[in-house]
């Protein structure tokens, strides 16, 4: 798939102000601070699409962009993240539930984790909120350039092990040297 347009449209905190189900959606969602935003940028070959930060929680609705006139690529708040206010904190998980369960427009959602970590309970119980709705999903692990090549596949067995994934549910990818780029594409190419 080749990116020829990108452009945001618009932030929402609720069903009422999403776009319309027209066009098929990929979203993408993982904790704070785990790549989100610069994913985004890396697919679409722009530096600057998505804001991303070095202060994690910044990204608070959901926000939505236009990716070649024909698809729409959805940004998650992150979660996990304690310094974000609990009244934030306490709008994600209904906020993010009702958007899984009821937007027909749905093909994908790409999963971060980063390499380096052990997946916690949250990320496990997305993965099984996937299932319950038959919503076909990516895990995408990200950050891969901070690991040696070795200490790479070793977490990725571990997590792989952890989220009980097949083989073809996860793939490794780096903002910095673009790993994981293509193959992130194609996949999303076979859904639409
Ligand atoms: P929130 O919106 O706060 O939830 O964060 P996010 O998931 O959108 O993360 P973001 O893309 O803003 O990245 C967070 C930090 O990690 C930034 O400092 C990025 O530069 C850095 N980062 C993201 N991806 C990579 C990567 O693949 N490799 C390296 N080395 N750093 C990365
Ligand atoms: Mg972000």
């Amino acid at each position: 798939m080749k990116i020829t347009s990108a452009e945001f449209i618009k932030s929402a905190f609720k069903r009422s102000d999403y776009p319309g189900e027209l066009l098929p959606e990929v979203a993408f969602a993982g904790r704070s601070n785990v790549g989100k935003s610069s994913l985004i940028n890396t697919l679409v070959n722009r530096k600057n699409l998505v804001r991303t930060s070095s202060s994690p929680g910044r990204t608070q609705s959901l926000n939505f962009f236009l990716i070649n006139n024909r698809i729409h690529f959805v940004d998650f708040p992150g979660y996990g993240f304690a310094k974000v206010p609990l009244k934030v904190r306490a709008q994600w998980k209904p906020m993010v539930e009702d958007y899984l369960k009821y937007r027909t427009t749905l093909k994908l959602v790409i999963l971060l984790l980063d390499i380096r970590r052990s997946p916690g309970a949250d990320d496990a119980s997305l993965i099984r909120w996937f299932e319950a709705f038959g919503i076909p999903f990516l895990v995408v692990l990200t950050k891969s350039d901070k690991l040696s090549h070795g200490k790479c596949i070793a977490q990725q067995k571990t997590i792989q092990e952890f989220l009980l994934l097949k083989d073809e549910e996860m793939v490794c990818f780096s903002a910095v040297t673009g790993r994981g780029r293509q193959e992130i594409l194609t996949r999303i190419m076979k859904v639409l």
